[in-house]
Formats: C-alpha cells, structure tokens, sequence
C-alpha cells in the first residue's frame, strides 16, 4: 500500500520578526578594566562600541520569550498555530531539557514539537533552512525560529581571545506558507577539521573528574601541561575561546564564497539584493565580504555589532530586525542573511523580508 503523505505547501517565507536588547550596556571602557586594551584598538580592529548584557534577572528563556511575543503578533499568529518551535542558542544553560520546550510551553504552543540547535552563530540561518523545510514539505504550518544568547555566562572577561566581542539578546523569526518563494535554497556546511578554532576551555566532564578527584583530561585551559596541577587562574566553569585570526581568514574569504552561492542557487545578482545582513562579527569581515560579492552601494548593510556587539545565534535576527525597523522600505525586499561560527559551521539563504 501507498503511505499518505503530508500536503506541500508551495513555497514558505518569514511572516514576521521580533527582538529582545538587554538593558545592562557595556562599553569597551568597561571592557578596559578587565583586559589590557583600548577603546580605540577594539572599535578599529573590530568596530565594536558597546555591548548589552543581560542581569542576572534575565535568563536565556526571558529573552527569547520576550522576542518571539513580538514576532508572533508581527505575524499575526497565535503561538497555538505553531507547528514547531527551534530555538538556536549555545549558552542555554541544561543539556537537557531543551530550551525550545520550556519556551512553547511559556508561549501557549503545546504540544508543538520543540527542539535546539547547536549551531553557534549560523543558528539562527539553520533553524530557517529547518523551518522552510518544515512548512514547505507540510511537516508543520508555521514555525518560530529564535536565535538567543547569554553569552555572558559562558565568557571569562578577564580574557581578550573573544570575550570582549560578546554580548547578549534574542532574535526571532515565524516561518509561515507563501504564494511566492520567500526563501531561497539554504546553503550550510561545516568544517569540522577546525573544531577548535571557537571552543570551550575544557569539556562538562573534566568538572566533574576534578570533582571526584580524578585527573583530568588534556585540557591546556584548566590545568599545566607539565605538573599536571590546575592552573591558579583556571576555573572550573568552561568558558569560551577562539583562534582569532584561523576565523578571521576563513570568515573573509571562505564564507563571503557560500555568501555567493547562496545568491547563486535563488538565481538573482547582487543588483536584485536590496539588503546584507551577516553574522555580526567584526566590522572589518563585514566590510571584507561586501567587497568580495561586489555589493552595489544601493544594498543596505547591516552593521548592528557597533552597538550589540557579537550576538552569536541571536546577531542574525536582531541585526534584521533593526535594518527593517530603521529602514521600512526595506519591507518585502531581498536580503542575503548569512551565519557562520564555532563548528566551523555556515548557513545562508536570500529571503523576503517580511
Ligand atoms: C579577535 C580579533 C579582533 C583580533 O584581532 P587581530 O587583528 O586578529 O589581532 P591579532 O590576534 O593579530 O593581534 C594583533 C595584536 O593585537 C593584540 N591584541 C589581541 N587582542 C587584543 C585586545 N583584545 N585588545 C588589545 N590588543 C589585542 C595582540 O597581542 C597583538 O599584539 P602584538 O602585535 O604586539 O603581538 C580578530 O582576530 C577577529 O575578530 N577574528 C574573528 C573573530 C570572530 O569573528 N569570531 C567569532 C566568529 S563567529
């Protein structure tokens, strides 16, 4: 016998965005008193001037609730439509259960299926390619996409690898049927030969074997190589670093290629592109990739990390969400989105934007 299968929808496109900024502004004479830096080195080699920074108070489940609310009624939606929840984050603080869960139900959308996606800062660009996939093969009606962090509390300040680039918030997106295409074909991958370009200090177990009084695996972060003692200025919690310049390079010049790619395989040029919106990153990747796709002036780029900061998951979808509210004629335009990060990972797609 033949299985009865779901009915497609044509095509799928974002119906709507929300985003969530955290009150607490940190700003790189902040940053000064935690690492030998300046002002001046971190806006010209990275652009940044301030980051938010969320309190205490506010969890990776406030920040995402708060961003898909405002995207949920920017759609015109009610969370009981929701036919999947994907929450992209790397900070949510339980390997289990998943933050999506906790999120649909905080929401009204049960028994939605939920789920999270790690996939660092090109989260956000995975949980749409999983979203347009969802819709347009019928598996679900409408999905909500958040890309959130609080980076801050996996961050060790007092080190200038990538802390000082980092900041907090979420981004949301509701992924809905369309007449017309609203998302091109997403292009992602990996590189996992450079797994270790962004990573953690040392993996959950290593706390656990200095707990018990075991020693511990090769983490050159937490302990000395050769006594095998821990190191007086290691800590326990695992915190993030990267090899600047490896994610340098390869943001440049590989990941500008799957930019192309993606304009390529929804077939416009870049003339057809009214707006960019990259992982915020470093201004000067920015600026390096808007000149490798050859991006006419007309196209409006985003630049959200003067003031946010790296937002991982969340850089994407806030970045998107500032562009449309300060540029409203932007509304219904192309934009060519594109994440990339820890993994290495990459994820891009051109989209209507709603
Ligand atoms: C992290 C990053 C800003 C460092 O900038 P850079 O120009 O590559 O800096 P380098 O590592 O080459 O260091 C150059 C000099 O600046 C110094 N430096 C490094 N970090 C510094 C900091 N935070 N403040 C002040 N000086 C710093 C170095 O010590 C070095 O000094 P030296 O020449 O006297 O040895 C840059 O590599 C970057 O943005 N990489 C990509 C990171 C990224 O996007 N990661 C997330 C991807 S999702």
């Amino acid at each position: 016998m033949t299985l009865k299968q779901n009915q497609p929808n044509a095509h799928s496109r974002i119906l709507g965005l929300g985003a969530y900024r955290p009150d607490v502004i940190v700003t790189n004479d902040d940053i000064c008193q935690w690492i030998e830096s300046s002002d001046e080195w971190i806006q010209q080699r990275t652009g940044i001037r301030t980051r938010h920074r969320a309190g205490a108070d506010v969890s990776v489940l406030d920040m995402s609730e708060h961003a898909a609310r405002e995207a949920l009624a920017a759609a015109g939606i009610e969370a009981s439509q929701l036919g999947a929840v994907i929450v992209s984050t790397i900070s949510f603080p339980y390997l289990t259960p998943s933050a999506a869960a906790a999120l649909a139900d905080r929401l009204g959308a049960t028994p939605a299926p939920a789920f999270d996606i790690s996939a660092a800062c090109a989260g956000y660009c995975y949980g749409i390619a999983q979203a347009d996939a969802l819709v347009r093969s019928g598996a679900a009606q409408y999905v909500l996409v958040i890309g959130v962090e609080k980076l801050s509390d996996v961050i060790d300040n007092s080190e200038r690898s990538i802390s000082f680039l980092l900041g907090d918030g979420a981004g949301a997106a509701v992924i809905g049927p369309s007449d017309e295409p609203g998302i091109g074909p997403s292009v992602w991958g990996s590189d996992g030969s450079k797994w270790d370009a962004i990573r953690m200090t040392h993996p959950l177990t290593d706390i656990r074997a200095v707990e018990e009084g075991r020693p511990r695996a090769d983490s050159p972060d937490l302990h000395d190589k050769e006594t095998g003692q821990m190191r007086e200025d290691a800590t326990l919690w695992p915190t993030l670093r990267q090899d600047g310049q490896t994610v340098f390079r390869w943001a440049s010049w590989e990941v500008a290629k799957r930019a192309q790619e993606a304009m390529d395989v929804a077939g416009v040029q870049p003339e057809d592109i009214a707006a960019f919106v990259p992982h915020q990153a470093n201004m000067r990747i920015i600026d390096q990739m808007v000149k490798t796709l050859k991006l006419p002036d007309s196209v409006v780029v985003a630049r959200d990390i003067a003031d946010s900061g790296n937002t991982s998951a969340a850089s994407v979808p806030l970045a998107a969400h500032r562009l449309l509210a300060e540029h409203p004629e932007l509304s219904g335009k192309l934009a060519l989105q594109i994440g990339f990060g820890a993994g290495l990972v990459y994820g891009a797609q051109v989209v209507v934007l709603p």
